[in-house]
C-alpha cells in the first residue's frame, strides 16, 4: 500500500483485513479517511466489484486520491460527503465498512439510519470503534484542535 494511504491510516482496527468481503461485491467505506480500507476493499472485491470511499474531509481524500492514483485502482472512487446525508441510492451496497466514525460523532442516528437506507438488505456492517465505559474527564477532552494529540 503507498505510504500516503498508511501514513494518514486513523483507523480502529484492520476492518477490511477482516471483514467477509465476497469477491464481485459493492462496498462502502464509510469515514474513509486517505483510504488503507477502500484501497484494500477493492483488492478484495476484485475487477467485478467495486468500491466506493466516502469522507467530507478534503484533506483526507486528496491523500486518497494521491493513493488510489498510485495504485491506479480502476474500481474504486471516492466521493466528497457527509455521512449523514450519503449520495448513493437506496439500497445500492452490499457491504459497509465503518473504521472509526461513531467515536467521533454526535449525528450517530443519522448516521446508521444512512447505512442502513443504503446497505441491501441481508447485507453486513462491519465497524470497529472505541467505545467509552465511563465519562472521559474535562482535560482529555478533545476538539477539532485535538484530535490526536
Ligand atoms: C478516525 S478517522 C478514520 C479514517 C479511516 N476510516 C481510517 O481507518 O483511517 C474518521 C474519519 O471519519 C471522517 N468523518 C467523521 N465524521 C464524518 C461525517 N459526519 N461525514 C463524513 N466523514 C466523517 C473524518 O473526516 C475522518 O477521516
Amino acid at each position: 500500500m503507498p505510504q500516503s494511504a498508511i501514513g494518514g491510516f486513523a483507523g480502529v482496527s484492520n476492518v477490511s483485513v477482516f471483514a467477509d468481503i465476497p469477491a464481485g461485491a459493492t462496498i462502502l467505506d464509510l469515514g474513509c479517511g486517505s483510504g488503507l480500507d477502500s484501497l484494500i476493499a477493492a483488492q478484495r472485491v476484485g475487477p467485478r466489484g467495486r468500491v466506493v470511499g466516502v469522507d467530507f474531509s478534503e484533506a483526507m481524500l486528496v491523500r486518497a486520491v494521491s493513493s488510489l492514483r498510485t495504485l491506479g485502482q480502476a474500481n474504486l472512487i471516492f466521493l466528497r460527503s457527509s455521512a449523514e446525508k450519503l449520495p448513493i441510492a437506496d439500497a445500492r451496497v452490499g457491504h459497509a465498512l465503518v473504521n472509526g466514525i461513531f467515536n467521533l460523532n454526535p449525528y450517530r442516528a443519522e448516521i446508521f439510519g444512512e447505512l442502513a437506507r443504503v446497505v441491501k438488505p441481508g447485507g453486513s456492517v462491519f465497524g470497529a470503534e472505541l467505545v467509552l465505559r465511563a465519562p472521559l474527564p474535562e482535560n482529555a477532552r478533545a476538539g477539532a484542535d485535538n484530535w490526536f494529540s
